[in-house]
Order: C-alpha cells, then structure tokens, then sequence
C-alpha cells in the first residue's frame, strides 16, 4: 500500500457524514485535507481539531467557482493536490409524484452538477503534475434502481456514467477515477426527507468510518492499481 503522508486531499461535503469521516481517516495516515461545504461553522471546528493538517473552504458545489476555489485554496495552502473525493449529495425519498419540483430539481443539481465541478477543478492540476485521484461517491442506488427513490437513484446511476467515462478518457494520464458506492450509512442524510433519527433500520446500517476506510484504501493502492467500482453494504441490509 501507498504511503498517505504528506498527500494533499479535497473533499466535498466535509462538514458531516462520510466527508467529514474520511477527512479524519485520511489526516490519521498522514494526509494533508482540504475540507469544502456550505456550514463553515463546522469545517472550521474541523480545522481546530486537525491541527495544521486541514484547512476549510466554505463552498456550495453547484456553483463552479465554489470548487475552484477548494482547489486552488489547497494548493496555495499546502503546495499540491493529489485527490479529490467529490462526495456531497443530498437524498430525499418519495415516489415520482410525491417530491415537489424544487426538491427534485435541488437534488439534481447538488448530486450531478455538484460532482461535475469539483472534477473540472481539479483536472487541470492533475493533467499538469502528471497525476491525479478523482474519488467519486456515489451509492448502490448508482447500480440499481430502487422504489420510492428513483430520482436519486437516477443521479447516483449519472455519478457511474461520469466516472466511467473520466476513467477512459483521463487514465492514460495517470488519472485515476473510483467509485465508491455505499449502501445504508447512519449520517444526516435524508434526515427528514425519508429518514427519522429514531428509525429502526439505522442501526442495520454502515457507519461513515466504514466508508472512510474504503476512500482510504482506494487512495493507498499502488499507482499501478486502480478501483473502478467498489459497491459495499451492512451485512444486515437487505437487498
Ligand atoms: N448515508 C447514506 O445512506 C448514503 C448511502 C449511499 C451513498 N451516500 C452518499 O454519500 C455522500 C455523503 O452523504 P452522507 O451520508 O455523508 O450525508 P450527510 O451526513 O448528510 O453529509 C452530506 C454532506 O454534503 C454536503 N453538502 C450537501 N449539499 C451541499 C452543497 N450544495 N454544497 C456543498 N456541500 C453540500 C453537506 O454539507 P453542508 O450542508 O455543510 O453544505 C455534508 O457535508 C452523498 O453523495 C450521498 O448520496 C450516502
């Protein structure tokens, strides 16, 4: 396995879940992270407690310039870019008639368009230092359709296009792309929009450390190596 130290990773969707999970694993090997999200109160506390080995860039992943700005705030900061893990999404549940078009229309934007902009930022850095990660999260949601979530399902399923295709066209220079597709991970997600705290299903399900370590691993891979999908659920979760 590839050493991490020293490695400069942006992620988005920092401040909670899986992102703020794989900040943690990847500052504990040794890694240097740049941490984008919209609630900088939170990435800001992140920073305090990652003692030099995190800085925060508060950011909405559907305006481009909010990814260049993680990008181009990483390298200022630490040198260089190694990875990008675009990671936020939102999720909401419901039948096709039973979100509302702006809910629909949100959730598009963040989960699509929000995954297209952290890549183009970071591609050009990548192409000119001759190497690059681009780590995409997306869900066993991208794999197969699931009821009462189609909507999503569709964006995750457009998160595995991306990939796919970022995989043929950027791996001949030294770019790697990997999916990591999670099944049920107990975080904020869909909190409220098809999720309750108190819900007995959370606790059939994976922890955001769980997803974390695959980021890690992916990362660790020799360079001759790469992960194109890795889809891993909670040995308790239904199909
Ligand atoms: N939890 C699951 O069951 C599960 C399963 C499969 C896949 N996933 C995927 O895993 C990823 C992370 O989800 P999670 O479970 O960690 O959810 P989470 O705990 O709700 O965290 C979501 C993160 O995305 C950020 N985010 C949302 N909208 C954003 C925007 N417009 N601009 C910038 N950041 C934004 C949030 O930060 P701010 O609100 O501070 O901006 C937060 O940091 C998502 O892509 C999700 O689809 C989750």
């Amino acid at each position: 396995m590839r050493d991490l130290t020293g490695q400069v990773v942006a992620i988005t969707g920092a401040s909670a879940g899986i992102g703020a999970a794989s900040a943690r694993a990847l500052v504990d090997r040794g890694a240097k992270v740049a941490l984008g999200a919209r609630r900088l109160g939170r990435l800001e506390g992140m920073v305090a407690e990652m003692e030099g080995s995190a800085i925060a860039v508060e950011m909405d992943v559907r305006d481009p310039d909010g990814s260049r700005r993680l990008v181009g705030t990483a390298i200022d900061e630490f040198g260089r870019l190694d990875a990008i893990v675009a990671n936020a999404g939102i999720g909401a549940y419901g039948g096709i008639m039973d979100l509302t078009d702006e809910k629909l229309a949100e959730m598009m934007d963040i989960n699509v368009a929000g995954t297209v902009w952290p890549v183009r930022a970071a591609v050009p850095h990548f192409l000119e230092q001759g190497e690059g990660d681009i780590v995409i999260v997306s869900s066993v949601a991208g794999i197969r359709g699931e009821g009462f979530e189609a909507v999503y399902a569709a964006t995750k399923f457009a998160q595995v296009g991306l990939a796919g295709g970022l995989d043929r066209e950027l791996r001949a220079k030294n770019i790697r792309v990997s999916t990591i597709c999670p099944g049920g991970t107990a975080t904020e997600f869909a909190m409220g929009a098809g999720r309750t705290p108190d819900m007995p299903g959370l606790a059939d399900m994976m922890r955001p450390e769980n997803v974390a370590e695959a980021i890690v691993t992916v990362l660790s891979q020799p360079k001759s190596m790469r992960t194109l999908i890795w889809s891993m659920r909670h040995i308790e979760e239904q199909d």
